[in-house]
């Protein structure tokens, strides 16, 4: 079957700076599609970690001796990086932290705990992930919030006709760019715009969306995005809050410790200047590294063309795998590849996801199976859990393929 769009990118030659993927499972080429999860990393982000661990370990922003100067550079150098990436008017607007989830909780503990108080309205989606959720409840405990839930159409997009009545009097809106199960992209710019019409912050979880598109804060006009690095080439253990700096500098800090402040006294302290405010402890020095090389990684291919790559491979997958099982599989999620990235929830025959999930992996084919850390929406779709293949740079056609002939075997396996 032929592309509908042409494919940018070939995969078999970026397959080849993925050291992981040329490994075998049960004898068989692994076929990862589960990179909503996890992406796999490039061989030039493991060199650069190693290349910071053999030849200028030591701390940041303390030692006045050459390889840790040498050390601090490199990692203000990976924050510039950052900021040019997502088009931040600074690099003081470039929190680094441990995930995203950490991104989220420092809005809501920091921004939130002294900007909201009982009664106070937050907006969030049907469709967010646990960590745009939960951290608004550990507070909605404590001060007593009110939380309204923007609602979603039949094809899993979000449904704004109530916008402004949800919004009315608002505080905060918390939204995701894209789902993880479903893949929608939400319209940003419309919820950012009226967000602020309604005199609410506006908190962007950009986790499935800034590793699969360009990204410009500017344009996005949020009050604050959080993203993680291992989902966009990048290792774990870091993550980015972007804030814009007018709210970062009025914010109390959030974790406190060495780095964050520039004066301690026994009669109380005084905080260091943005971003390092919100950096307490030894910062991820070698993950802010390999997370730079990531970003160049990306960078070297084109954010135009992953995307392009993603529509091209989500259209493939929507319209053969629709042709090969018909009414056996439902996959959640707008039907249009121009609506969504390149995540494919799915329900197949009767089969639980788990054991979808299992005879696949006997083909070598990883796919997350469960709730996707978004139990709300999975009520709402009326399932407890869902299989979920997921695409990224070096996945094709043939990723595709081979899920497609997994799944047959699946439903041969459980027809026995
Ligand atoms: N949030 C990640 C996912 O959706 C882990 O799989």
């Amino acid at each position: 079957m032929a592309l509908t769009t042409t494919d940018p990118l070939d995969a078999a030659i970026v397959r080849a700076d993925f050291p992981l993927l040329a490994r075998t499972v049960h004898g068989k080429p692994i076929v990862y599609l589960d990179s909503a999860a996890t992406s796999q990393k490039p061989g030039v982000v493991l060199e650069a970690m190693d290349r910071y661990y053999e030849t200028i370990n030591s701390n940041v922003h303390r030692g006045v001796y050459a390889i840790a100067e040498e050390a601090t550079n490199a990692m203000e150098a990976a924050r510039a990086k950052v900021q040019r990436f997502i088009n931040a008017r600074s690099s003081a607007e470039v929190v680094f932290t441990k995930n995203a989830t950490e991104g989220l909780n420092l809005v809501v503990q920091a921004w939130g705990r002294a900007n909201l108080a009982e009664g106070d309205v937050v907006v969030l989606s049907h469709m967010e992930h646990h960590a745009n959720i939960v951290p608004w409840q550990i507070l909605q405990r404590e001060k007593g919030l009110e939380i309204r839930w923007i609602p979603l159409d039949a094809e899993g997009r979000l449904d704004l006709t109530d916008l402004d009545r949800l919004l009315d009097g608002a505080k905060a809106l918390g939204v995701t760019a894209m789902s993880n199960v479903l893949g929608t992209f939400t319209p940003v710019r419309t919820l950012t715009d009226a967000a602020r019409a309604a005199g609410a912050v506006s908190v962007v979880d950009g986790c499935q969306s800034v590793p699969h598109s360009t990204t410009d804060v500017q344009a996005m006009g949020a009050d604050f995005l959080a993203f993680s690095a291992h989902k966009m080439c990048g290792p774990t253990g870091i993550g980015v809050l972007w804030g814009r700096e007018e709210l970062l500098d009025t914010m109390p800090p959030f974790l406190g410790g060495g780095e964050m402040i520039r004066d301690v006294r026994l009669d109380g302290f005084t905080t260091n200047d943005l971003p390092w405010k919100f950096e307490a402890g030894t910062p991820p020095i070698a993950e802010s590294i390999g997370f730079g090389a990531a970003v160049d990684y990306l960078e070297s291919l084109g954010m135009d063309k992953v995307r392009a790559h993603e529509r091209a491979l989500t259209d493939y997958a929507l319209t053969t795998l629709g042709e090969r099982f018909g009414d056996d599989l439902r996959i959640h999620g707008p039907q249009n590849p121009d609506e969504r990235g390149g995540v494919l929830s799915f329900a197949f025959k009767d089969l639980h996801p788990h054991d979808i999930s299992q005879v696949l992996d006997q083909h070598a084919v990883c796919v997350r199976a469960g709730h996707h850390c978004a139990k709300p929406l999975m009520k709402l779709l009326g399932v407890g859990a869902t299989a979920r293949a997921s695409v990224y740079v070096y996945n094709d056609t043939t990723d595709i393929d081979a899920l497609a002939d997994a799944l047959e075997s699946a439903g041969d396996f459980f027809a026995l």
